[in-house]
């Protein structure tokens, strides 16, 4: 099992370093094959120790300083993250690669029907109000592969690649941040009334009603 140092909000967290030359000289268990435009993800083994490879060297050549952006743009809302149990430790960071924590979980979608749904719901509703406070939008958590919940219940967050932190930029972050917030409050309740009805007040059923018929894109107008 690896430490999970947290250090507390606004500090630069104690990093758990795993060497990246042996990562990137293990054969690793393909996760995402990644694409022109995207890293490929692998499940890499050290020893007991499993970690994940984010790696986005894979990408077209001709996007290198795209790659190398992306990857520091990852890397860097993941460090404003370290203080929190439920985003996975970076253990490594380098030239277009990230090193990070294995979370022991399966999507949250797994849950659907199942006792501990109504708990996970509102776990993720805590760890976003959590991201927010730490000045990180996810946008990406209507994707069910994105939230990850362990055997014991515990709600994890990953991929950042679409996450915004408003703070990085400037005087227009002032005016994402209530956008970013609500795309995540969708997502969040998205989540909760798939997973657990119940839990929805009926303002927030209201909410999700307002927001459903405001996509132009959704099914079944
Ligand atoms: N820290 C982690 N712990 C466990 N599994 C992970 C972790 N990070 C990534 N994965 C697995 O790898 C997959 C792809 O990783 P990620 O979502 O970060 O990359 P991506 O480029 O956005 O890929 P995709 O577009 O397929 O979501 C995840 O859906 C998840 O199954
Ligand atoms: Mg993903």
């Amino acid at each position: 099992m690896i430490a999970r140092p947290v250090a507390p909000g606004g500090t630069h967290p104690q990093l758990m370093k795993v060497d990246l030359k042996e990562v990137l000289g293990q054969p690793g268990r393909l996760l995402s094959p990644g694409r022109w435009n995207k890293p490929q993800v692998q499940q890499v083994s050290l020893g007991e120790r499993q970690v994940i490879l984010k790696d986005w060297r894979t990408m077209a050549p001709w996007l290198r300083p795209l790659a190398r952006h992306l990857a520091r743009r990852e890397a860097r809302i993941y460090g404003l993250l370290q203080h929190l149990e439920s985003v996975p430790r970076v253990l490594q960071t380098g030239d277009r690669v990230l090193v990070l924590e294995q979370v022991p979980g399966r999507r949250i979608s797994r849950l659907r029907g199942h006792r501990a749904a109504a708990a996970a719901a509102q776990a993720l509703e805590v760890i976003v109000a959590r991201i927010h406070a730490a000045g990180v939008y996810h946008f990406d958590m209507r994707k069910r592969d994105n939230i990850l919940v362990t055997d014991e219940g515990e709600v994890y967050l990953i991929d950042f690649t679409t996450s915004v932190a408003p703070r990085h930029y400037g005087p227009l972050g002032w005016l994402l941040r209530p956008v970013a917030a609500l795309v995540d409050r969708y997502a969040v309740l998205k989540w909760k009334n798939a997973l657990a009805p119940e839990v929805l007040s009926a303002g927030e059923r209201r909410l999700l009603h307002i927001l459903d018929r405001l996509r132009p894109w959704r099914k079944n107008r």
